[in-house]
C-alpha cells in the first residue's frame, strides 16, 4: 500500500477542528494587531532562499528541496516564508500603502529533516513580518503579538528567550570573537563544524552534536554591541517589562539563519523538549536592501504549527461537533423520502445525513450516537402513511410521533434546547 512520504503527515478530520481553533484564534488577534493575511508560492527560484538565509547555514546545505523545472531552473520549495515575503513586498510595492507593511501568513514549508515529534520534512508555520521601521517598539509588539496567541489558545509552560546580534558591525565583531576563541580548540568540533568554521562560525551553535556545543558554551559573549544597538537592545527589554513579558537574555541565540541582526528571540515550551522552539523571529534591517530594495528594516516570528498541536494536545482532546439531526429510515421507499428531508432540513441549516446503504435500524441508531446527533428522525413505513414520523432527542433519551410538517420546527426546537443547556455549562 501506498503511505505518506516520510516527514508528511495527513491531517484527518478529527485533528483538524484544533488546526482551525488555532487558526481562527490567530487570524482574530492578526486583525486587533492590524496584520494583514498574504499567501506567497510554495515554490520559488532557489537562489531567493540562497541568497538571503544563507549559503553556509544547514537549510541551504542539506535540507532544501531542489528541482529543475523543464527549463532547467533550479527551483526549491519554499523552506521559510520570509524570504518569499521580502520578494513579494518588493515585486508589488507593498510598502507604499501604510508605513509600516504588516503581513501574516499560515502555511506549508519544507525542509529535508531527520523527522522525529515536532520535527517533520513539510510542516505549517504561523507568522508575521512587520515592514518599515526600526523603532524597537515594534519589536516589542511582534514578541507581544506571538505571546498573545499562546495565552489566548492556553499554551502554558513557555519561555522567551532573547539576544540581540547587532548592526553588519557588530555581528562582525562577535563572528570575530567567536573564531579567535574556537580557533585553539578547533580539534574538538566535528569536521562539519570545522568547514563552518571557516564559513560562518556562528553556525556551529546549529550543530546537534554534543561536543561543537561544549566548544561554544563556554566563551564569554556580550559587549559587541555598538551603542545604538545596546540603546536598542536596552528599550526592547524595557518595552517587554513594561508590558508584563517575562524575558530570559540568552547570548547563544544567534539563529540558524543568516539574516537576523539586532533582537532575535526563540520560545520554548515545556513539552517540546530541550532545543526545540515552538516560536522563533526576530529583526532582518538588512535584508530588503540586500534583495535589491531601498534600506528598510523589519521584524517577524513563525510558529511551528505542529509544536503548537503538540503543547494543545493534552489539554484540547479534540471533540468535533456534533451533527444536529440523523435520518434513519426502516422499511421500503423510507430511504428516498428521508433524502428528501434532509435536503429539506440542510437547506434551514441543520447539519443531517443519511446511511446510503440501509443498513439495519439498529445500526442506523448506533451511527447515530457515534455522530453525536442532537435529534433522530425514524422514517417508518407504518407512521409515514399516517403522515407522521417518530422524533428522538439524543440528549434526552426521550421519543415521540410528530407530524411529518411540524418536524423541522420540532428538531430546531431540540437543537435550541441543546445549544442552551450547553450555553449554560
Ligand atoms: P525558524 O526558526 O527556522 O525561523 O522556524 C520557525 C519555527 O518553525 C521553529 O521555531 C519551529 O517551531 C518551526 N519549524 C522549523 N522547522 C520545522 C520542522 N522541520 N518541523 C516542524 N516545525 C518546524 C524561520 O523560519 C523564520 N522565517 C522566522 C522569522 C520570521 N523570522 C523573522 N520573520
Amino acid at each position: 500500500m501506498l503511505k505518506a512520504l516520510r516527514g508528511t503527515k495527513d491531517i484527518l478530520p478529527a485533528d483538524v477542528a484544533l488546526w482551525r481553533k488555532i487558526e481562527s484564534s490567530a487570524r482574530d488577534i492578526f486583525a486587533l494587531y492590524d496584520y494583514k493575511e498574504i499567501r506567497t508560492p510554495v515554490m520559488e527560484e532557489a537562489s531567493l532562499f540562497i541568497r538571503s538565509i544563507g549559503t553556509a547555514t544547514d537549510i541551504v546545505q542539506k535540507e532544501m528541496y531542489v528541482f529543475s523545472d523543464r527549463a532547467e531552473r533550479s527551483i526549491a520549495l519554499r523552506p521559510e516564508a520570509t524570504a518569499s515575503i521580502v520578494r513579494a513586498y518588493l515585486e508589488n510595492s507593498l510598502g507604499q500603502e501604510k508605513a509600516v507593511t504588516k503581513l501574516f501568513y499560515i502555511g506549508p514549508m519544507f525542509r529535508s529533516e531527520r523527522p522525529q515529534k515536532g520535527r517533520q520534512r513539510q510542516f505549517h508555520q504561523l507568522g508575521v513580518e512587520a515592514i518599515g521601521s526600526d523603532n524597537p517598539l515594534l519589536d516589542v509588539e511582534v514578541i507581544s503579538l506571538a505571546v498573545r496567541i499562546m495565552r489566548e489558545l492556553g499554551i502554558k509552560d513557555f519561555n522567551l528567550n532573547i539576544n540581540s546580534l547587532g548592526c553588519r558591525k557588530d555581528k562582525a565583531r562577535i563572528i570575530e570573537k567567536y573564531r579567535k576563541a574556537i580557533k585553539s580548540r578547533l580539534d574538538s568540533l566535528c569536521g562539519e563544524c570545522r568547514e563552518r568554521y571557516k564559513k560562518n562560525v556562528l553556525r556551529i551553535f546549529d550543530c546537534k552534536n554534543p561536543g561543537c556545543g561544549k566548544v561554544v558554551e563556554g566563551i564569554e559573549s556580550g559587549g559587541f554591541l555598538c551603542d545604538d544597538c545596546a540603546a536598542h537592545f536596552e528599550s526592547v527589554k524595557k518595552g517587554l517589562s513594561s508590558v508584563g513579558i517575562n524575558f530570559i537574555i540568552d547570548p547563544r541565540i544567534v539563529r540558524g539563519l543568516d539574516y537576523y541582526t539586532k533582537t532575535v528571540f526563540e520560545i520554548t515550551q515545556k513539552d517540546l523538549g530541550a532545543k526545540d522552539a515552538i516560536c522563533a523571529g526576530g529583526r532582518y534591517n538588512n535584508l530588503i536592501e540586500e534583495m535589491g530594495g531601498k534600506d528598510t528594516p523589519a521584524v517577524g516570528f513563525a510558529f511551528g504549527m505542529e509544536r503548537m498541536i503538540l503543547s494543545l494536545e493534552k489539554e484540547n482532546a479534540s471533540e468535533e461537533p456534533g451533527m444536529d439531526v440523523f435520518l434513519a429510515v426502516t422499511g421500503q421507499g423510507m430511504l428516498d423520502k428521508a433524502f428528501h428531508m434532509m435536503i429539506d432540513l440542510r437547506g434551514r441549516g441543520l447539519s443531517c445525513d443519511i446511511d446510503y446503504n440501509e443498513k439495519s435500524l439498529k445500526a442506523q441508531m448506533r451511527m447515530a450516537e457515534k455522530l453525536r446527533a442532537g435529534s433522530v428522525v425514524i422514517f417508518g413505513e407504518d407512521e409515514i402513511k399516517k403522515g407522521k414520523i417518530s422524533l428522538r432527542d439524543m440528549g434526552k433519551r426521550e421519543q415521540k410521533e410528530v407530524d411529518i410538517r411540524d418536524a423541522a420546527r420540532e428538531i430546531l426546537a431540540i437543537k435550541s434546547g441543546t445549544t442552551s443547556e450547553r450555553g449554560n455549562t
